[in-house]
C-alpha cells in the first residue's frame, strides 16, 4: 500500500474540516445560472416507462429489517416497485413560484449526486440489457444490449435468479454548492441510497449483496462509464454494484468472472448524457481524492457476524407499514424544543443502528463495522441529558476508552446494550455550536456524531475512506426511517465543526474522526410550504400535450 496515497487522502480529510473560524473551501455563493440539473437524461436512448405500484407491499415496520415475505417474482412491475420505493420521488414541495422534488433517499442540499443503473437479465416485461434509471420520469433508459450468453453466464456464476443494481456519483452536483467538502457528502449519499435499496428489496422478499470484490474499473466496464461521451466535469464515477436475489436463495457469489466482464467490455453503450450545467467548475482536490480512493480488486469482504442480539425491549411500531415509513421520510427543518422523546423509542432506534448479519441494512457485505455513535442526549424521558457512546462493535470498546477523554464515566446504561454514559449535563448549546450553529442539533431529543475508525481502515486500502462515509449514510438512513416510524423526524447533518467535536470527546489523534452527524426530535412543520404528489408533474406534462 502506498503511504503517499494514504497521506494524500488523510490530507484531503483534514483540509476539508470546518471549524469555528474557518469553513472548507467552497464557492462562497450560489451560482444559480450554472446550477446542475438533478435529473440525468441519456439522449438518444430507448426509454421504457415503468409502471407505478398499484398497492404497496404489505409489510410492517419490523419487515424493514427482517423480511419473512414470500419472494415476489422478478419482472417489470416488481423491479419498478423496487426503484419507486428506494430512489424514486417522494413528493414535490412548493413555495411562492418555486417548486422542488424530494426523493425516497435523502441528499445533502437536496442536490442528488447519486445515479442508479440496472443490469437486467431476461425477465417478464423487460428486454435484457443495461439501463439507467431516469428518476423524474420513473423510466429506464437502455444503454447496452450485451450478447444473450452474458446473462446465462451471470446466472450460472451467481447460482440463481436476480439482477444487478449499480450506483454512480456525479461530484459536480454537490461541489457546485459545497466545494471541496462535497466528496464527503457524495459518499454519505451513496450510503443512504445503498440502505434505501436494501430496505426496498426486503419489501419484495429479496436480498441485496454488494459485489465487494470488484474494482471500480470493473464497475466502469459493466456500466459503460468508460465508453460514454461525458461533458467535461459531469462524469459519473463508479461506486458499487450489488446483486439482488430472492430471500432464502443460498448466498451467492460476490464478484463476477472475467469472462462475463469481457462481454460487457466489448458491448457498445448508447446515449449521450444531456448537459447538467452550462459551465462546470473543477475542484481538483475532489478529482485527486476520487482518483486516490479508487477501489482495486480485493478479497470479498467478510459478511458481518451477528455480534449483538436484538434487545428484548426493541419494538417495532404497528402504526405505519414499511412502505408508508419509506414514503413519508423527510428531513426535519425545525424541532419543538420542549418535546420529550419516550425512552422505548430512543433505545429501539439506537438498537436498530447496530450491525447484524441477519438484518437489513448492514447485511449487504460492506465489511466489518467501523463507525460508533457519540450520542448527545437532550430530552429523552428517563435518560439523563449528557454525552453517551454507542459502541457498535464491542471489540473496539478498549480503543475507544483509550482515545476518549480519560475523565469520562463509561457507565453502561443497560445490561446487554452497548450504550455508555460518558458525561452528564446539558449539552444542547454545545451540540448547536459544533453543528455549524444549526439549532436542529440542540432543539431535538438527541443528536449523534458518527465516529469512524479513521486511520485503521486505511490499512485495508484508501478506498475504505469512502466506505466509512457509506456506513455513516446507512446509519443515517436507519435513523431517518426509525424516527418516521415512531412519529418523530430526523435530519442528516453534514455541516459540523470537526475538531471542536473531537475536543468535546477528548479525541486527540486520527484514530477516530467524526464523519457525519444526525439529529432526531419532534418536528415543527413549515406552514408556508405546499406539497404535491411525487409524480403529479407527469400528468401535468401529459395534460399540456393533449
Ligand atoms: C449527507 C447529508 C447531509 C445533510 N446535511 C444537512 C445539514 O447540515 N443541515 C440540514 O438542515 N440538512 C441537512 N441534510 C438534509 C438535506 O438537506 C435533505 O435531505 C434534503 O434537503 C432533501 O430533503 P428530504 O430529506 O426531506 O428528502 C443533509 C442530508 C444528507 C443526506
Amino acid at each position: 500500500m502506498n503511504r503517499d496515497t494514504i497521506g494524500a487522502v488523510a490530507a484531503y480529510h483534514h483540509r476539508t474540516k470546518h471549524d469555528f473560524d474557518r469553513y472548507a473551501r467552497s464557492p462562497g455563493y450560489m451560482d444559480w445560472a450554472n446550477q446542475p440539473d438533478p435529473f440525468r437524461r441519456y439522449n438518444g436512448t430507448e426509454t421504457l416507462a415503468l409502471p407505478f405500484l398499484d398497492a404497496d407491499p404489505e409489510a410492517d415496520h419490523a419487515a424493514l429489517y427482517r423480511s419473512s415475505l414470500q419472494p415476489e417474482p422478478f419482472g417489470l412491475e416488481t423491479v419498478a416497485g423496487f426503484l419507486e420505493l428506494s430512489v424514486g420521488l417522494s413528493a414535490w414541495k412548493a413555495y411562492g413560484n418555486s417548486r422542488w422534488s424530494l426523493r425516497m433517499n435523502p441528499s445533502s442540499g437536496n442536490l442528488h449526486p447519486t445515479e442508479t443503473h440496472l443490469l437486467m437479465p431476461p425477465m417478464p416485461g423487460i428486454e435484457p440489457g443495461v439501463y439507467h434509471y431516469r428518476v423524474i420520469e420513473h423510466a429506464l433508459e437502455l444503454r447496452a444490449v450485451p450478447e444473450p450468453e452474458t446473462w446465462q453466464g451471470i446466472r450460472n456464476h451467481m447460482g440463481g435468479n436476480g439482477f444487478l443494481v449499480g450506483l454512480t456519483t456525479i461530484f459536480w452536483r454537490e461541489a457546485w454548492k459545497y466545494g471541496e467538502r462535497a466528496f464527503r457528502y457524495c459518499n454519505h449519499d451513496v450510503g443512504h441510497a445503498l440502505a434505501a435499496l436494501r430496505f426496498s428489496a426486503g419489501l419484495f422478499g429479496w436480498r441485496l449483496f454488494l459485489l465487494g470484490g470488484m474494482s471500480d474499473r470493473d464497475i466502469e466496464i459493466l456500466l459503460g462509464l468508460d465508453r460514454t461521451p461525458w461533458h467535461p466535469g459531469e462524469e459519473e464515477h463508479p461506486d458499487l454494484v450489488a446483486f439482488v436475489c430472492a430471500t432464502g436463495d443460498p448466498p451467492c457469489a460476490r464478484e463476477l468472472p472475467e469472462t462475463v466482464l469481457e462481454r460487457f467490455a466489448s458491448a457498445p453503450y448508447f446515449g449521450k448524457p444531456a448537459p447538467l450545467s452550462r459551465r462546470t467548475r473543477r475542484w481538483e482536490i475532489i478529482e485527486e481524492t476520487a482518483d486516490k480512493t479508487r477501489k482495486p480488486r480485493t478479497e470479498t469482504p467478510e459478511m458481518v457476524e451477528v455480534r449483538q442480539p436484538l434487545q428484548r425491549e426493541t419494538r417495532e411500531e404497528a402504526v405505519l407499514g414499511a412502505a408508508q415509513i419509506i414514503r413519508r421520510r423527510r428531513s426535519a427543518t425545525a424541532f419543538d424544543p420542549d418535546a420529550t422523546m419516550d425512552q422505548g423509542s430512543f433505545f429501539s432506534m439506537l438498537d436498530r443502528t447496530l450491525p447484524r448479519s441477519t438484518d437489513a441494512p448492514f447485511d449487504v457485505g460492506l465489511g466489518p463495522p467501523a463507525v460508533h455513535l457519540a450520542v448527545f442526549v437532550h430530552r429523552v424521558a428517563g435518560v439523563p441529558p449528557g454525552i453517551y457512546l454507542l459502541v457498535r462493535d464491542e471489540a473496539e470498546g478498549d480503543v475507544l476508552r483509550e482515545e476518549c477523554d480519560s475523565g469520562f464515566f463509561w457507565h453502561r446504561v443497560r445490561n446487554g446494550f452497548p450504550l455508555f454514559l460518558l458525561r452528564s449535563g446539558d449539552v444542547r448549546v454545545e451540540a448547536i455550536e459544533v453543528s455549524c450553529h444549526q439549532e436542529i442539533a440542540g432543539f431535538s431529543a438527541f443528536s449523534v456524531g458518527m465516529l469512524g475508525r479513521f486511520s485503521e481502515v486505511f490499512r485495508s486500502g484508501p478506498h475504505r475512506y469512502r466506505h466509512l462515509f457509506w456506513e455513516t449514510g446507512m446509519i443515517g438512513q436507519v435513523l431517518y426511517l426509525e424516527a418516521e416510524a415512531r412519529g418523530y423526524r430526523g435530519t442528516g447533518i453534514g455541516c459540523f465543526f470537526d475538531d471542536p467535536v473531537h475536543a468535546m470527546l477528548g479525541l486527540a489523534t486520527d484514530t477516530f474522526q467524526s464523519l457525519y452527524h444526525f439529529t432526531v426530535g419532534a418536528p415543527v412543520e413549515d406552514p408556508r410550504l405546499t406539497t404535491h404528489p411525487p409524480y403529479f408533474h407527469l400528468e401535468e406534462n401529459h395534460d399540456s400535450r393533449t
